[in-house]
């Protein structure tokens, strides 16, 4: 009770405090402030001190609390996620001691903003780490506060950028096409489709024929945008909504497209590692992460199939019940699924350029090898421990040839009247490439599923928060 009669006040006589953010508080040393955020740890040391470290998104900050501070009804009661605005001067640390920023307010006052449950609610409860994933995907919005996901969520961001300042160096221009669609890209199996004002409609798999439509109008160019994917099964590296990193280059033949995602990758990585908080996060997360060199191994399809021969990794023969009734080498023509792909990546233990894969597995708009027409010139790129980040190809650039390949995939070709145009109004060599943002994060920060890079992933089962 005698608590409740403890009031602060903010002595008026002292210099007026700057309100600043965490990130810059190293410039304000010496300095009166004022910090507003989130209790992230409170720690009470006998009577008259408590240690408050304050988190705002941008940083922590170790505040000390003494004498009067300590002794009010809010102080008493305070819980961590509360928000508080606290004042003082910013100090460095005494000799032998350490926090956050080696530095630490010594507050003349402060007030809370915003006071978060205790007890049962308390903020603690809601997230025991012995929860099940998807329990404690339910409170994703509460575990996007902790350390890891927080730094994962700024190498993300760190990664957009990184891949944007590349473009940007290398001339090509962003653009931002639909997302609401009436064509597939990638196969029907995996399309969403939604009433469109009485049509049906698809959420986009790929913005790939749209960049293509942009190349005679705007050169080289590419897109960040959201790609859906049906996706019916559980894998750790399966969304059914990701972030799309495409671009489409024209004037090109195979060989520039595969050194341009190759040189794009490795100065990506470059970029990340020469910013002071992306070489931080890499440190916290993913310690022995060894960036990629120039040139990556190249391999084809078929030598892929010859390599999962020759190691001994083979296939499931299944019944019509779908038991498993013995196993089979792969054979030539085949789709190569996750596990082996995944196996023989790890294996190798560096980045792969798989090319020149066969026509029938593949999509209605990529261009055949002129050297053998059973090929396209196609490429997957593959990271040890996610696999395929990457798949791209050159496309087709004539007319007829298009025609087939929309025959071969049962395609009706009139809703891609846009598309096919390109080929009719000044055809040109041209391809491009998808990359999965989510991937390339997961691969570099060594995260078990791509789930963990996700704001709020979306996969089967699962469209909240
Ligand atoms: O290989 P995909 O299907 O290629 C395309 O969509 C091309 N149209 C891209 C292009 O040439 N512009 O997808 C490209 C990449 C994959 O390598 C993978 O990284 C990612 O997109 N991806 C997924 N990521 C998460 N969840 C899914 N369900 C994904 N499907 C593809």
């Amino acid at each position: 009770e005698a608590a409740q009669k403890v009031v602060l006040e903010e002595d008026k006589s002292l210099p007026e405090a700057q309100k600043i953010k965490i990130r810059d508080a190293t410039e304000h040393r010496g300095k009166r402030i004022k910090v507003s955020g989130w209790v992230h740890r409170h720690r009470v040391q006998g009577k008259d001190i408590a240690f408050i470290v304050l988190r705002d998104g941008t940083g922590f900050l170790q505040c000390v609390l003494t004498g009067k501070q300590c002794h009010t009804y809010d102080a008493i009661t305070l819980t961590i996620e509360s928000t508080v605005a606290i004042y003082g001067v910013l100090q460095v640390v005494p000799e032998g001691k350490t926090a956050p920023g080696g530095h630490e307010l010594q507050a003349d006052y402060w007030e809370v903003l915003g006071k978060a449950p205790g007890g049962d609610e308390a903020f603690g409860n809601r997230l025991n780490t012995e929860s099940s994933p998807d329990i404690l995907l339910d409170q994703r919005h509460l575990v996007i506060r902790g350390e890891t996901a927080s730094s994962v969520l700024k190498m993300r961001s760190l990664v957009l950028k990184a891949f944007r300042d590349y473009f940007d160096s290398r001339n090509v221009v962003e653009v931002t096409p639909p997302l609401m669609v009436q064509t597939q890209v990638e196969g029907g199996s995996t399309l969403f489709d939604f009433q469109y004002y009485g049509e049906t409609a698809y959420l986009t798999q790929s913005s790939q024929l749209y960049l293509e439509t942009c190349l005679a109008s705007l050169g080289d160019v590419y897109c960040m945008a959201e790609s859906f994917r049906a996706e019916k099964s559980h894998t750790r590296r399966h969304l059914s909504e990701y972030t799309h990193c495409e671009a489409e280059l024209s004037f090109i033949n195979f060989e520039d497209l595969l050194n341009f995602i190759e040189d794009m990758i490795v100065s990506v990585m470059e970029r990340v590692t020469n910013d002071p908080l992306g070489s931080q996060i890499l440190k916290e997360l993913n310690p022995d992460f060894k960036a990629p060199k120039k040139p990556f191994r190249r391999m084809n399809y078929a030598d892929a199939i010859k390599w999962l021969n020759e190691h001994g990794i083979k296939k499931d023969v299944l019944d019509e019940q779908g038991n498993k009734i013995g196993e089979a080498d792969y054979e030539f023509g085949e789709d190569i699924p996750e596990a082996p792909e995944r196996r023989m990546t790890d294996t190798i233990g560096e980045p792969i350029l798989l090319c020149r894969f066969p026509t029938e597995i593949k999509s209605f708009y990529m261009k055949r090898c002129p050297e053998n027409r059973q090929l396209t010139e196609s490429v997957d790129v593959l990271m040890p421990n996610v696999g395929e980040i990457v798949g791209g190809s050159m496309r087709i650039t004539n007319f007829e040839e298009l025609a087939e390949g929309y025959k071969r995939e049962g395609i009706d070709p009139t809703p891609y009247y846009w598309y096919t145009d390109q080929r009719k109004y000044g055809t040109c060599e041209h391809g491009g490439f998808g990359l999965g943002i989510e991937r390339f994060l997961a691969w570099l920060l060594n995260r078990y599923t791509v789930r963990e890079v996700c704001l709020y992933p979306r996969f089967m089962g699962r469209c909240q928060p």
